[in-house]
């Protein structure tokens, strides 16, 4: 059988050409970054945790009509997708102050904002991806009027649903980073959702303990990065409470009485 080809690999996926036209198939790493790549490390199973989140998370919002990429996944790392023109925009959603909005306005971590924010981020590693204002989306060309308003209508769809599909869970929704791409049908382009949803682009606190269940573990070196995905993969049902998995709930547990 002849190797496929490879489209693209970015930091933490690869995309391989699909199946049929317009399609991808996208292949999800162990591989973590953060600070624009400076620091560089792998989170073990990351790849497997991310593919069944990013499918679970997808799936519904499909449900609650959102338009994405997604159409199936394959198989533990893999998933088929759609492609799309990825819009050179990072949609970055908060609901509570921490990371770059506290270090860049002085608001202390965990300040719950009066309202959500969306911020946009120009995607462009030797940029270091600076935020943008729409003004500068619109003087450059970066994606429509148009195509700002649906990206954000449907950035506080998903932040609405995804807010309460956390907290059934125990879990606040700080904030993520969406990207979005256009797909093309002849003349015609639409915008729907792209990438992953996963823990590596949302700050997931336990809401009654306030740990990190995310990559801030990796990012701030706190350890238990691998336990703390499989915490939110379990909560989300998607992992039995039996054998390997019960096995990573009490790593975390005995993590987190190691930390007390
Ligand atoms: P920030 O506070 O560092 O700007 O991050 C906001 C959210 O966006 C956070 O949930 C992490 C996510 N994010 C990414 O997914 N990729 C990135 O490159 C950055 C900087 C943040
Ligand atoms: N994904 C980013 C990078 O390494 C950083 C981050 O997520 O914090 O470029």
């Amino acid at each position: 059988m002849a190797r496929r080809r490879q489209i693209y690999e970015g930091k933490a996926k690869i995309l391989y050409e699909g199946p049929e036209p317009g399609t991808l198939i996208q292949y999800f790493k162990d591989d973590a970054t953060a600070f624009n790549a400076q620091k560089k490390g792998q989170i073990a199973g990351k790849g497997v945790l991310n593919n069944r989140i990013s499918e679970h998370i997808f799936s519904s919002l499909a449900g609650i009509g959102v338009p994405t990429h997604f159409i199936r996944r394959l198989n533990m790392r893999e998933q088929l997708i759609r492609q799309v023109e990825i819009v050179p925009i990072e949609v970055v959603v908060r609901n509570v102050a921490a990371g770059s909005l506290s270090k860049r306005l002085g608001i202390e971590e965990g300040t719950q904002l009066p309202r959500t924010i969306i911020e946009y981020y120009y995607k462009d590693d030797a940029l270091g991806d600076p935020l943008v204002a729409d003004e500068h989306i619109a003087c450059f060309g970066w994606a429509s009027q148009d195509e700002m308003n649906d990206i954000a209508d449907m950035a506080i769809r998903i932040n609405d649903f995804m807010c309460g599909m956390f907290s059934a869970i125990g879990i606040r929704l700080v904030d993520f980073k969406l990207e979005f791409g256009r797909l093309y049908d002849n003349d015609y382009s639409r915008i729907i959702l792209a990438d992953e949803i996963s823990p590596d682009g949302c700050r997931l606190w336990d809401m009654r303990s306030n740990e990190k269940l995310d990559k801030d573990r990796f990012r701030q070196d706190l350890g238990g990065e691998a336990e703390a995905y499989q915490e939110v993969a379990r909560r989300l049902g998607l992992l039995q409470r039996e054998g390997e998995d019960a096995g990573a709930v009490l790593d975390l547990d005995a993590h987190r009485n190691k930390r007390k």
